[in-house]
């Protein structure tokens, strides 16, 4: 998709809870490059628009999206660090692949932004540690947050169209076709997959 059909996509989803959020925006965006504040956008704007169509709270879904890759650009001692305070820090296969480090680590990074942003909490921290392996049973939150981080506006990659017109039926259809697309993705590129995208994957095609 070129920039101008990102640029108009984005406006036609809209940004109709950034005002609402725009403290937790300002906290977000002094960490990320405005690049990966584009995609958080897209991602949080998708994820409302998902909230909507599957009967889910839009505005909680938009301030996931917004969240959900806030310690991506953290150094990576930081991050380190606070992936090994999370669920996954135990995880042998995450410890060994640094690109499935910033999920679990912006969790944490939430959590200890709570105090201060209550609107940080334990769902939002949820939806951020698990957008990027999945697993069986998520939380509807955690699926649109997952599904949009894929199909957003300024993705670009083969199969999409079709991962979209999943998405657009049912979050089950939509995570079955996500998680198939990322496995797929990884494996004809000779990448680890880790066995919770198995486990996952095979979850949701069960459901269907
Ligand atoms: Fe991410
Ligand atoms: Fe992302």
């Amino acid at each position: 998709m070129r920039d101008d059909e990102i640029r108009q996509r984005l406006e036609e989803l809209g940004q109709p809870y950034l005002a609402e959020y725009r403290a937790e925006y300002r906290l977000v965006s002094a960490g990320l490059s405005a690049a990966r504040m584009i995609h958080s956008l897209g991602v949080a704007a998708t994820a409302a628009h998902l909230a909507e169509k599957f009967g889910c709270d839009p505005a909680q879904a938009y301030l996931a999206g917004l969240c959900h890759d806030a310690a991506k650009e953290l150094p990576v001692a930081e991050m380190r660090a606070l992936l090994q305070r999370s669920p996954l820090g135990g995880d042998a296969d995450v410890l060994a692949h640094k690109s499935l480090w910033h999920a679990p680590a912006g969790s944490i990074w939430l959590a200890d932004h709570q105090a201060e942003y209550p609107r940080l909490d334990a769902a939002i921290q949820s939806a951020c540690l698990w957008h990027t392996l999945g697993k069986p049973a998520m939380t509807p939150l955690e699926q649109i947050v997952f599904i949009a981080d894929l199909i957003e506006p300024g993705r670009d990659f083969p199969d999409l169209a079709e991962i979209r017109a999943a998405a657009d039926i049912s979050l089950t259809r939509g995570m079955t076709a996500c998680m198939y697309g990322v496995i797929h993705f990884l494996e004809v590129r000779g990448q680890f997959v880790h066995p919770l995208a198995y486990a996952g994957y095979e979850y949701y095609k069960g459901l269907q």
